[in-house]
């Protein structure tokens, strides 16, 4: 029994979130959480809204409503979406806690005592028409990397670096396009060459990341200048120092605070849980796990900021210093980030409506159904096209015509004919039957490895090869033509069928688990098989506005192993678990993008 921390990215509360998001952070880590508490280790999974900085600004600037309202606005939507997909949070939470605001703080004064944060003037950006200061995000221009034209202020989205607003090449304002003025201000700079040693050393540690993430984390290393971590602007934790803590233009940067989201989400979780350090489990203890999910846009922050933060607080970097009071913290074990979802073709983009939003997909079809296109067609590894084609064909050629089929007809066939699981007669198993059962049983370890080393692809491959196997298996024992001839030959083919539907449903139940749920009561089973997350309204702990988080009681549901059907059990006719998609979905959708 490991603890293993699921630390999933924290989405912006300025907007629904879409379907290419939770392709990157959001169900990958659930399959994972899920598959590491089946297999009996205990998660702590956790995340929140990010809800400071330029991003919210922006937004809220464009709705006409203030910071706090967007964020109470969007928080409130993706807590609802992140349920609908069923994500097993422990937590989700949101940045605007009393609490966060504590642990953020306790942070940076650490860092800042440690000798890692440090004041240096700078250049801030300022609009020359309204005298007021610029974010970085207001700020576009040409990246000095890639060339890239619409880089922002703070980072490039094409090529994924981060960048400061004198980096860009022709800046200028997305407010009224004019060029910002560069001004002095003082700010207080991660000291990340300082702590370039120390990064260096539990990077290169690292070799069983994902390729792609190591090289370009790797690569990180040779670029390490001090980081400004705080901004000018009023929307924010403030900065914790005198002279500083009061002035309501300065504030921490939102990247800052957002991935310090992770340890405060955690501490959230002991003190709602009456243990208030039961944290430490999962952050002070080095054989703990800590896997940190995201989209490959976000590895600068977890691969070399969030490492940073920690190991100054740790007191680990050339200037030494002493942890301050949460004590030695563990680093991360493995950045999962996987690479971009498009859509037919094109990048994701609310402003020119090539977007699918998660609400919207999930009002026309089911959670299982985009769970199962995320996780056998999504982009673990590589940049991956979502279309409506492929949707329509994986739905109803693999999902339905191959899992749901095999289900449908093991149950049906043996609640119409011997309205129970029929035992396995006297004669006993053939070798193909015992052949069948030990593919499904040796299932569990070949799954499972794969879950565990984040490769979900060829896991959920794994799962349907025995599917098809399963179904290949019927087909060819007929056991319909036995029913006037051999009804105990019938019945120990449908044992061997209905105990390999069991077993493959515990196998896919990481991925698909609300269909999991109702297989199970299927083959007669009752009580919780795939726990779901809940909605609860909440007090903040010190003091604040109340909100909702997503949070659930995961310690019941099936293990990760096969459990022998008792013979005997009452079986009633199934209904359908998956539906078929009609072929015109694919046009009326196709209409709908853009329009
Ligand atoms: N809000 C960021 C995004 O959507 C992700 C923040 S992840 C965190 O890209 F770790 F910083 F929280
Ligand atoms: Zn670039």
């Amino acid at each position: 029994m490991a603890h293993v921390l699921a630390a999933v990215a924290w989405p912006y509360a300025n907007g629904p979130r879409h379907i290419g998001h939770v392709s990157g952070f959001g169900v990958p880590s659930d399959v994972f959480a899920r598959y590491q508490r089946m297999a009996g280790h205990d998660v702590l999974m956790v995340s929140g809204t990010d809800e400071h900085g330029t991003p919210i600004l922006v937004q809220a600037e464009q709705e006409g409503v203030s910071a706090r309202e967007l964020a109470d606005r969007y928080n409130r939507v993706i807590v609802e979406d992140l349920a609908a997909l069923g994500l097993s949070y422990d937590l989700f939470t949101r940045t605007t806690t009393g609490n966060h605001y504590a642990v953020a703080q306790e942070l940076f004064r650490t860092l800042h005592r440690n000798g890692y944060m440090i004041e240096q003037r700078t250049k801030g950006a300022i609009s020359p028409s309204t005298g007021r200061t610029l974010p970085d995000r207001y700020i576009e221009g040409t990246c000095p990397i890639c060339g890239y034209g619409a880089a922002r202020g703070d980072q490039c989205d094409n090529c994924g670096n981060q960048l400061d607003p004198t980096d860009l090449i022709n800046p200028r304002s997305r407010v009224n396009g004019e060029a910002p003025e560069f001004v002095e201000t003082e700010h207080f700079f991660l000291d990340l060459p300082a702590l370039a040693d120390a990064l260096g050393d539990w990077l290169r540690s690292r070799t069983d990341w994902r390729p792609n993430v190591l090289k370009f984390s790797l690569n990180l290393l040779d670029d390490l200048r001090p980081r400004p971590m705080t901004r000018d602007i009023d929307w924010g934790i403030p900065v914790p120092l005198p002279g500083w803590q009061d002035n309501p233009n300065k504030r921490l940067y939102v990247w800052f605070d957002a991935v310090i989201g992770y340890l405060s989400a955690s501490i959230e979780w002991a003190r709602r849980a009456g243990d208030p350090e039961a944290w430490r489990k999962w952050w002070g203890d080095p054989e703990a796990r800590q896997y940190y999910f995201m989209g490959k846009d976000n590895i600068t922050f977890h691969a070399q900021i969030w490492p940073a933060e920690l190991l100054g607080y740790d007191g680990k970097g050339s200037r030494g210093g002493e942890p301050g009071q949460y004590g030695q913290l563990q680093l991360p074990t493995e950045v999962v980030s996987s690479e971009f979802l498009t859509m037919e073709g094109a990048r994701f983009s609310t402003s020119r409506g090539v977007v699918i939003y998660v609400r919207d997909f999930l009002e026309r079809y089911d959670a299982d159904a985009l769970r199962y296109f995320i996780a056998v067609a999504g982009p673990e590894s590589q940049d991956t096209d979502f279309t409506w084609a492929e949707f329509l064909r994986r739905n109803n050629d693999e999902l339905v015509a191959g899992w749901g089929n095999l289900v449908n007809r093991s149950v049906s066939m043996a609640a119409k004919n011997f309205g129970v699981v029929p035992p396995v007669a006297p004669a006993g198993l053939t070798d193909l039957d015992s052949a069948l059962l030990g593919k499904a049983r040796d299932g569990f370890g070949v799954v499972g490895d794969l879950i565990g080393r984040h490769r979900q692809k060829q896991a959920i491959g794994e799962a349907m090869r025995i599917v098809a196997e399963a179904n290949k298996y019927l087909s060819e024992q007929a056991p319909w033509k036995l029913r006037e001839t051999d009804r105990d030959r019938m019945g120990t083919i449908l044992h061997v069928a209905l105990q390999v539907v069991s077993d493959c449903n515990t196998l896919l139940t990481p991925f698909l688990p609300h269909s999991a749920q109702r297989v199970h009561e299927q083959l007669g089973g009752t009580g919780v098989h795939a726990p779901m997350p809940q909605i609860r309204e909440v007090d903040d702990l010190d003091g604040g506005p109340g909100y909702p988080v997503l949070t659930g009681d995961y310690r019941v549901g099936a293990r990760w192993e096969s459990v022998p059907l008792p013979a005997g059990r009452p079986l009633a006719p199934p209904k359908p678990v998956f539906r078929k998609l009609d072929p015109s979905i694919v046009d009326e959708e196709l209409a709908r993008l853009g329009g």
